[in-house]
């Protein structure tokens, strides 16, 4: 049996298993304190988040058996200041692992060894001995475009100046975000220190709006606008002018004068504005220097060589000529493109004979009495639907004035050679009503020069 002799007792191990263990243990201890330096031997990393501008700082501790690190969690303050709190510093040792909410969370079989180490560490922070601060705002707000001068640190350590200061930096000059640098200092073998600078690259510079053409533009009565242009540029966001905004009043049929107000904001929310004028000419009567000439023939009245048909001049019983074909065509052409568009303009009714219209007008005088039927329907030899160049289109509805159909109607009707015969307000020089839906075919120049000119066909062709 192996016996021990310390001093003048001799021990006797009550068996190899507690001998053998006591053994380990002291070697334990032994070796611990002889890796109590390379235990220091630290690994710094810092990982930016750029999207949640969270920081994190870790520390590790080399260990010949275990690794240990902090980790410190520093948040951005959404004034752009570091928040002094540190939201995490907590000891972990390898085999902890990161938890789904990315906070570390301890192995409750840790040894206690990373703690004692750490408290060593935090002890070689004498007070006064580093003085480590920013030059300069801790948040710095850059202008995009304007050059950066980084302010650096003042770093000194036992009152004498650091030769070496690590900066590493996220800034993208070329692009508006938040940034953050850092400076770091070697203490001693143990020991690092770091600060942190947020950087601000902002954009507040209006974009630029440019108008085609001139600020003033004077349209005449009735006509169409006729937008010459405009462009936008922005010294960040480049060329924007799809993101233009344009407000127009503008009434055509209305004479006075007219803003056009263009804007745009840039992706900082930077806004700007222009504006032109728009001048609406008072309505040009066109003048007829000259007498009307009218002409009858085949019991046809012509003025200046226009077929017209009223409650005045009326066309034969006998005449009977069919649906204009031309004329048709053209409300065909129309009807197409309304339909692109997706608007409906079925033809109603167009060419009428003397009997239909004669029967027609019977049943509504019938129903409402002759005196109001006559406000909306003309006598039999008085049509216009009987010269075969009239058409209701859409609806005779007294709704149908109302539909985007009938709005684009009367602003397009005559660019395909027809007007709307019985416009509104004009019923004491027509005779009729409003009909929205009853359109007259004159030709292209012809219906352009009436639609221009806002009057009615008597109107114009001087016979009212
Ligand atoms: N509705 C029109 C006036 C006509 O009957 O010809
Ligand atoms: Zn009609």
């Amino acid at each position: 049996m192996l016996t021990i002799k310390v001093g003048r007792r001799r021990i006797k191990p009550l068996n190899w298993l507690i001998f053998l263990s006591f053994v380990a243990l002291i070697v334990y201890v032994f070796f611990s304190l002889i890796f109590l330096l390379p235990l220091f031997n630290k690994e710094y990393s810092y990982n930016i988040d750029k999207d949640n501008y969270h920081l994190s700082v870790k520390t590790k501790f080399k260990h010949a058996w275990f690794n240990c690190h902090t980790t410190e969690v520093y948040k951005i303050k959404s004034d752009d200041k570091l928040i002094v709190k540190t939201l995490g510093n907590q000891l972990i040792s390898d085999g902890f692992k990161e938890n789904n909410k990315n906070n570390y969370v301890r192995k409750s079989s840790e040894f206690g060894l990373c703690s004692d180490n750490y408290k060593r560490y935090k002890k070689t922070r004498k007070k006064g001995y580093i003085k480590f601060s920013l030059r300069g705002k801790s948040s710095q707000i850059i202008e995009y475009e304007k050059e950066y001068k980084d302010p650096y640190v003042n770093a000194k350590i036992n009152n004498t100046n650091v030769k070496r200061v690590d900066v590493v930096s996220t800034l993208n000059e070329k692009q508006i975000g938040k940034y953050i640098t850092s400076y770091t200092i070697n203490v001693n073998k143990m020991h690092k220190e770091y600060l942190f600078r947020i950087i601000k690259i902002v954009d507040t510079k209006k974009p630029e709006i440019k108008i085609v053409g001139n600020n003033v533009i004077e349209i005449d009565y009735g006509s169409k606008y006729v937008e010459p242009g405009f462009e936008a540029s922005d010294n960040y966001d480049g060329d924007i002018t799809n993101k233009i905004k344009i407000k127009n009043t503008i009434n055509n049929k209305k004479a006075g004068t007219y803003n056009i107000s263009y804007s745009v904001c840039d992706t900082s929310n930077n806004c700007t504005s222009a504006k032109r004028q728009v001048v609406v000419k008072e309505k040009t009567k066109e003048v007829i220097v000259h007498e009307p000439k009218i002409e009858v023939k085949n019991g046809l009245t012509y003025v200046d060589g226009v077929l017209l048909v009223n409650k005045k001049y009326g066309v034969p019983k006998t005449y009977d000529p069919g649906v204009n074909e031309e004329a048709l065509k053209k409300v065909k052409e129309m009807q197409k493109d309304a339909e692109v568009l997706g608007l409906s303009l079925p033809i109603v009714s167009s060419y009428r004979s003397y009997k239909t219209q004669e029967k027609l007008h019977a049943s509504y005088a019938k129903r409402d009495g002759e005196e109001k039927a006559s406000t909306y329907s003309a006598l039999a030899g008085h049509s216009e639907h009987q010269t075969g160049l009239a058409f209701d289109l859409g609806s005779t509805d007294s709704s149908f004035q109302y539909t985007k159909e009938a709005k684009w109607l009367a602003e397009n009707a005559h660019l395909y050679g027809f007007i709307i015969r019985y416009p509104k307000d004009k019923t004491d020089i027509t005779g009729y009503v409003y009909e929205a839906w009853h359109v007259r075919y004159l030709g292209k120049d012809l219906a352009y020069k009436v639609w221009q000119s806002g009057l009615t066909l008597e109107e114009y062709l001087g016979v009212n």
